[in-house]
């Protein structure tokens, strides 16, 4: 399973930059909103710094709009992919801008039909969002096996985005239930490295170190 940071704050992106392990980036209006930065300002900054996948989300609902977005977007650079709300003109648009050789991620993904209709239409990603399911007292990570058992029965290769991960066990979990990506806000990437007992071990490496 590959990494991709959730944020668009540009130092966080160094950040997990410099650890040698991030594949790309997730952004969306609210997260770009808090920056109080020029949205395509920000993306082309973004797509310099991280080689991989960078996602920028359209605003409009119409799909026509999307599609003109979606095309203004992808100029900024090569590595960007044009985030899609799961809508019917969300479908439209991605299937459009499929059509234009055009990368795109689905997202606000809550089921699985949502993620099959979404492949279908030729995303290159889906983004099953697993925190926000959890907060209504539904199962997130259920629907990761879901997707992931629908898109490999089905010969699928529209790759999975484990999205809204609030915790090291939805990264824990999205890995094994088949999850090709999932992307992590900078707070949970640092979590993942944390183990109490590698903290107990250093402290006795040293302290006998210093004897
Ligand atoms: C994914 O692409 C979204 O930006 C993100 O994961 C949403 O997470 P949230 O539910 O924490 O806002």
């Amino acid at each position: 399973m590959k990494f991709f940071i959730d944020t668009a704050n540009l130092s966080e992106i160094k950040e997990a930059h410099e650890l040698g392990i991030l594949d790309g980036v997730t952004t969306n209006p609210s997260l770009v909103a808090k920056e109080n930065v020029e949205f395509h300002d920000r993306i082309k900054e973004i797509a310099a710094v991280v080689p991989g996948s960078v996602s920028a989300e359209v605003i409009s609902l119409e799909a026509e709009e999307m599609i003109r977005e979606g095309k203004e977007l992808a100029a900024i650079a090569e590595n960007i992919t044009v985030k899609v709300p799961m809508t019917v003109d969300g479908l439209k648009a991605v299937h459009a801008l499929t059509e234009a050789g055009i990368q795109t991620n689905v997202t606000l993904i809550f089921s699985a039909a949502q993620a099959l209709l979404a492949a279908r239409a030729g995303a290159t990603y889906v983004s099953p969002f697993l925190g926000r399911l959890d907060d209504i007292g539904h199962d997130g990570l259920n629907l990761v096996t879901d997707v992931r058992t629908i898109f490999d029965t089905h010969g699928l290769d529209t790759q999975i985005i484990a999205a809204s991960v609030r915790h090291p066990i939805h990264v824990n979990e999205a890995a094994k239930r088949g999850a090709h990506i999932a992307t992590i806000p900078l707070k949970v990437i640092k979590q993942l490295t944390q183990h109490p007992l590698t903290d107990k071990g250093i402290e006795q490496f040293l302290s006998d170190w210093n004897k």
